[in-house]
């Protein structure tokens, strides 16, 4: 169940019904194409993902939705232009039967966007019932649901006490606080119906206890937020490799354009800074000044994102890096990544939603709230209360890999591997 059905849910569901019909690879999904390596080195034994864990198979997928606009989705495809005309031809029917339900919006929260077709209700609490009422219409077509919010990126919002406890939450709803977004209505639908949350935006959502306590209570797993796609990707491989070698960095400017309704909605101010938080605090949190502070307690780091229609979706990310080395010798580091954005995320959403819906099956996992283990997707990956979330995308890759292993009874990698020497 997507919340949002514009260019990264278009792009999920048009991708996945192209491979169904063996029109195209699954390329960018760890699920799909990725192995893994069971036991020594020497065993040989790297069986795909797929065949090695207990996911949903794609031929078993069914979408439904909300949104603000009407249509279908073949439509909303056309209108997201990532997808080419010729491929979207071919599934044409099969987009042409999914039509988004009306959503529960408000303009206050993304003030780029006008709905035209929005649930009204007497209060906040009385929007998400509705949205509880989809969720049960649709469990009654299928076995096992998820949802996942590919909507905008909503205005910034900091915790306050009606996050703090699922009653202040509740109560909240009641009296329409301004604290609680549209996005939070949905995730505490979901929560409600023992269903797990995922968040592609960097929309506070279900980064606040009240959401744990939901999660924990209904047995429905949460995550980080917002896709890890582009230039964070980059960032959190390059930041890791810098501070492997102590390696200084003094300068880190990003700057992308981007013509998408993504883009547009990020021109607003308020949504730019929800974005700009989400992008901001992986450096800090990679390179750790504190421990490190000759090479990294002065960094400038800077984002911007500008929109710039003639690139729709294609988006550009140029990185300069100002770093030093031996004697304290400044070098430079340019990235320029022509990229493009939903064919980027729709790998990570349907990752997402196979792993989530397996989170959601797996005893030692599905009470735990917070599944820090699909950190390796989230630009702002969540973790346990007082545990600092891990940014470094290896990191994340092993333990993502070692917790798969775990689900599934397997030894756990070290990567010691003395034993391969006699020891
Ligand atoms: N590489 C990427 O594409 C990438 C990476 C990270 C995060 N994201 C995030 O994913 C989200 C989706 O990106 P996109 O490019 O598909 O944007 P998009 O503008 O094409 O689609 C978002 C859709 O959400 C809908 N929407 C907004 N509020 C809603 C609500 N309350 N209920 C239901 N629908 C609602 C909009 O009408 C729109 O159709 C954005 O928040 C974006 O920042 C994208």
């Amino acid at each position: 169940m997507m919340v949002g059905m514009g260019a990264v849910c278009t792009t999920l569901i048009a991708g996945v019904e192209a491979v169904r019909k063996g029109l195209a690879k699954p390329i960018g999904s760890l699920t799909q194409m990725g192995t893994i390596r069971l036991g020594k080195r020497t065993d040989a034994n790297s069986p795909l993902m797929r065949d090695f864990l207990p996911l949903a198979k794609l031929d078993d997928l069914v979408f439904t939705g909300w949104d603000i606009f009407g249509g279908n989705l073949y439509d909303a495809a056309k209108t997201a232009e990532v997808l080419d005309k010729e491929t979207l031809e071919k599934i044409r029917p099969y987009l042409e039967s999914i039509e988004p339900m009306p959503a529960a919006f408000d303009q206050h929260y993304v003030k780029r966007l006008t709905g035209t077709r929005i649930k009204s209700g007497k209060n906040k609490r009385d929007l998400a019932e509705q949205l509880r009422k989809d969720i049960q219409e649709f469990k009654k077509k299928t076995d096992r649901q998820v949802v996942i919010w590919t909507g905008s990126t909503e205005i910034f919002l900091s915790p306050t006490a009606v996050h703090q406890t699922l009653a202040a939450f509740e109560k909240g709803m009641e009296n329409d606080d301004p604290g609680i977004a549209p996005s939070q209505l949905y995730a505490w639908a979901a929560l409600t119906e023992g269903i797990p949350f995922i968040n592609g935006a960097p929309n506070l959502t279900v980064d606040i206890p009240a959401m744990n306590e939901l999660s924990r209570k209904m047995n429905a797993p949460i995550c980080g937020r917002d896709f890890k796609t582009g230039q964070t990707l980059i960032k959190s491989v390059l930041a890791p490799a810098f501070k492997a070698r102590m390696l200084g960095v003094s300068g880190w400017f990003s700057t992308n354009i981007l013509g998408n309704r993504d883009g547009e909605v990020l021109d607003d101010p308020s949504s730019f800074k929800t974005k700009e938080e989400s992008k901001l605090g992986l450096l800090d949190l990679i390179l750790q000044p504190e421990l490190y502070p000759d090479l990294y307690k002065n960094i400038f780091h800077k984002v911007r994102i500008n929109y710039y229609p003639p690139r729709g979706d294609s988006k550009e990310g140029w990185d300069n890096i100002d770093i030093f080395g031996w004697l304290g010798y400044p070098m430079q580091l340019k990235v320029d990544f022509l990229c493009r954005d939903s064919i980027l995320a729709a790998p990570l959403a349907l990752d997402l939603c196979l792993f989530m819906d397996l989170a959601a099956r797996t005893p030692s996992l599905k009470g735990l709230g917070i599944q820090e283990w699909l950190s390796f997707y989230f630009k702002a990956p969540d973790s346990a209360p007082g545990v600092y979330p891990e940014h470094d995308l290896f990191i994340q890759s092993m333990k993502m890999k070692n917790t798969l292993r775990h689900i599934m009874g397997e030894d756990l990698i070290t990567h010691l591997g003395l034993d391969y020497y006699g020891g």
